[in-house]
């Protein structure tokens, strides 16, 4: 049976030299990417696989990542800079040009990093930042939905979930993941100030009143209105009572 994903494919479409597993399942990217650290691996080696048993999501949750229908990948980063909030963003931007230049779409960034086709999550991003004893690294996540599951999506994610492609067509998963991997290779080592503009200009959260999740469990969720994001991607935000806060980090969930 022909392989849904090789590293020998993807590497026709690539023009970057780096290096690339592929694994058809397993525990987490982020895992076997760690893994690679310690062993001293070069900037953007990547680990993918098209399905995981223990997909990691941001705020401690799980990520669903079935077989077949996604495609789930770590790389891993040696940046100057250690500022996770850039990466995720940039990393944003980077996923949705691929998806706009390369397919046509029109994804939109619901704040802080997942992107949306028609207000449905199609594709978290989740950057770590590691330092283990000399070495320090980021691990940057992705995970894409590319078509409906089998089986469909888990019940809690129902009404969230979305997914990229109606029909698999002959090497979508090779074009999809070279063309993030180009456009992360260009964000990330190359940032530049329009980026936040870039950022900005595809953020569906900005001009919404949404529920503010902190990162912090133990404070309560507060009712704001989102006013915009800034040079670092993060949001400026006005509660009920004229009290505003610019928030780095936790999680928005638009009000109907
Ligand atoms: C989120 O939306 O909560 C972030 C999800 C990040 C998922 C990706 S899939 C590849 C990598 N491996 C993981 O275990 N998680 C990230």
């Amino acid at each position: 049976m022909k392989k849904l994903l090789t590293a020998e494919r993807l590497k026709k479409e690539l023009s970057a030299d780096i290096d690339i597993e592929i694994f058809e399942s397993v525990d987490s990217t982020n895992n076997i990417a760690k893994e690679r650290i310690v062993k001293g691996c070069r900037p953007w080696h990547t680990v993918a696989a098209l399905s995981q048993t223990e997909g990691q999501g941001r705020l401690g949750r799980s990520f669903f990542s079935p077989v077949g229908s996604g495609l789930y990948f770590s790389v891993v980063l040696y940046p100057e800079s250690f500022d996770i909030g850039l990466i995720t963003g940039a990393a944003a931007v980077a996923v949705c040009e691929a998806l706009e230049s390369v397919f046509g779409l029109s994804p939109r960034i619901k704040w802080v990093n997942d992107i949306l086709i028609n207000e449905k999550k199609v594709c978290g991003i989740l950057a770590k930042g590691l330092h283990m004893g000399e070495k320090s690294a980021v691990v940057l996540g992705i995970g894409l939905n590319l078509f409906f599951p089998e089986g469909g999506f888990p019940e809690d994610i129902r009404d969230r979930a979305g997914y990229l492609f109606s029909v698999e067509t002959e090497g979508i998963r090779e074009k999809l993941f070279a063309a993030i991997l180009e456009r992360l290779m260009d964000r990330i080592e190359n940032q530049r100030a329009e980026i936040a503009d870039e950022y900005r200009k595809r953020c569906a959260t900005i001009g919404k009143t949404v529920d503010v999740i902190f990162a912090d469990s133990a404070k309560k969720t507060r009712i704001g209105r989102a006013l915009d994001t800034d040079d670092r991607f993060h949001l400026l935000l006005e509660y009920e009572n004229g009290e505003r806060e610019v928030l780095s980090s936790g999680e928005v969930s638009v009000r109907i």
